[in-house]
């Protein structure tokens, strides 16, 4: 697809895959609003993004805050008129048992990675809808196919976000706007420097760099699927755990449950 002078608004713009697909985009000659709490990495991130002499802006927001969205949003629709494609990228995990975590730690990561998507959807698609054109592209994980020990509240959200947009691309048939779940299994990012991930190994020989991600958050801005799973290879797995859910879960329980107890144990 050509992306030259689309707008392109990515959450969790500051870091990792949102930092690595708004550098993948404006290559392209995207316009990009670069969104996340943190102004000072938003800021670097411009910076890097001024060798490709497009335009950028830089919005200072806490996606799992609705007021907040929907000001940045006036922000964004006031100077871009509307946004071309929309990357719910911004989330986190805190790895611990659900009898370990508290309410508010199992909430907070429902905020961010599935109500700061929703938030942004609503403010965005009514002037996608208008222009009868547009792409969101949803960063979940694998997650969003495995319910896994040590991080329940992380895949429930990435299992809304999957259902929330299979039900969605239903509904946006025939408007010119699209929806495409991108799930990539570990990557190389700061998400593993959250405190509670402390003494776990934070990456695996398979691990991901952000940069490959970016290239299938690029690839989705202009697929009809639903779901991008990254590596592809990864979908036999998802398949499998779908048809035989006997024979692969106590596997995987049993893998991920050892880390839990090694965790508890430190
Ligand atoms: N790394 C992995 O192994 C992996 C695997 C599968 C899926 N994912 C998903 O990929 C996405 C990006 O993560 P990453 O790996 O690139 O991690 P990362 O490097 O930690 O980046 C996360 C980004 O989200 C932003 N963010 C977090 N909470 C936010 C909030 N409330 N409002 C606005 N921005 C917020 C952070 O910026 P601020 O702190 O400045 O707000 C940062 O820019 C996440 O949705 C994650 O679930 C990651």
């Amino acid at each position: 697809m050509d992306f030259k002078e689309k707008v392109v608004l990515i959450t969790g713009a500051s870091s990792g895959i949102g930092r690595a697909s708004a550098i993948k985009f404006a290559k392209k000659g995207a316009k990009i609003i670069l969104v996340a709490r943190n102004k000072i990495k938003l800021e670097k991130v411009q910076s890097d993004l001024n060798a490709f002499n497009t335009s950028t802006l830089v919005c200072e927001c806490d996606v799992s805050d609705k007021s907040q969205v929907q000001l940045m949003s006036k922000k964004v629709l006031e100077k871009f008129g509307s946004v071309d494609i929309l990357v719910n990228n911004a989330g986190f995990a805190i790895y611990d048992s659900v009898a370990n975590l508290s309410i508010d730690e199992i909430e907070s990561q429902m905020a961010t990675n599935y109500f700061g998507m929703v938030y942004c959807i609503k403010n965005f698609l009514p002037s996608m809808i208008q222009k009868k054109s547009g792409h969101i592209v949803n960063v979940a994980s694998v997650a969003a196919s495995f319910g896994l020990p040590g991080i329940a509240p992380y895949c429930a959200s990435k299992f809304a976000m999957l259902g929330f947009s299979e039900g969605l691309k239903h509904e946006l048939k025939g408007t010119g706007v699209g929806i495409t779940v991108v799930s990539p299994i570990m990557v190389r990012t700061n998400f593993f420097d959250h405190p509670s991930f402390e003494n776990m190994p934070k990456y695996s020989p398979t691990s991901l760099s952000p940069e490959t991600v970016a290239n299938a958050v690029l690839k989705a801005a202009n697929s009809p699927r639903l779901e991008i799973i990254v590596p592809s290879i990864v979908r036999g797995a998802v398949w499998i755990k779908e048809t035989f859910p006997y024979l692969i879960n106590p596997i995987l329980g049993s893998a991920f449950r050892k880390q839990l107890n090694k965790k508890e144990q430190n």
